[in-house]
């Protein structure tokens, strides 16, 4: 009898433990913000015609939304695989199972997500790519993009930028919000602007350039 209590007890401890290890690198990114629980993007079948993303009601005048083309192509070889603590596997209830956890974690590890920081126009200013991060974590919208085709958002010298690179797919801003704070944390902090590049099918792209800089796309299809 006092066996299977202390059992139960050492199980309890191991899944709060756990639970803490996640919830840690959910918070993970700049450190300024609160990163979004969300689902990572999803083949799309529908019928698909792209429009501009909602704009919080409260967003600055200057705060835009659009679409775009990837048009700016570079070298996948400068691509570095995604320090594990940033990528978003999906989603996740707050108590999960063993099995649960130990399979997101798994997951985790195995997407293929990577990334380059590289220069950038130097009157770029990263509290404009700030802002930016802001507005698309407060737009709650729901959105398909298709192959070649992206989504801007950009305010006065930034520009953040999620295209879909070889089909259709679906994802939320949530998603793009924490992939652009990502960015934010990973190379605008040291005066880079950057790309994170999701290498699993539906493959995609996010990140920020200067404003009206061509969007980057990678041969990855
Ligand atoms: C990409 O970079 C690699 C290594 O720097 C180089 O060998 C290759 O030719 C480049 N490819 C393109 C398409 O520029």
């Amino acid at each position: 009898m006092k066996l299977l209590f202390l059992l139960t007890l050492l199980i309890g401890f191991a899944l709060a433990l756990e639970t803490a290890v996640l919830e840690e690198r959910q918070g993970r990114g700049s450190g300024k913000r609160q990163r979004k629980k969300t689902y990572r993007p999803k083949k799309s079948t529908g019928v698909a015609t792209a429009r501009a993303p909602n704009k919080p009601r409260n967003a600055p005048s200057d705060y835009k939304t659009g679409t775009g083309r990837a048009s700016s192509k570079r070298n996948k070889s400068a691509l570095k695989k995604l320090p594990a603590d940033y990528i978003d596997a999906g989603m996740r209830r707050r108590w999960e199972s063993w099995q649960t956890l130990r399979r997101l974690r798994r997951q985790a590890a195995n997407t293929n997500d990577f990334y380059e920081c590289y220069n950038t126009n130097s009157a770029l200013k990263v509290a404009d790519c700030q802002t930016v991060i802001d507005q698309v974590l407060e737009s709650n919208d729901e959105l398909i993009v298709t192959a070649n085709s992206c989504l801007v958002f950009s305010f006065r010298t930034c520009q953040g930028f999620f295209c879909s690179l070889c089909q259709t797919l679906g994802t939320s801003t949530d998603f793009i919000g924490n992939q652009l704070d990502t960015i934010d944390a990973l190379c605008l902090e040291g005066g880079q602007v950057g790309s994170i590049v999701g290498q699993d099918p539906p493959q995609w792209d996010a990140g920020f350039t200067y404003i009206n800089d061509g969007l980057p796309t990678y041969d990855v299809c």
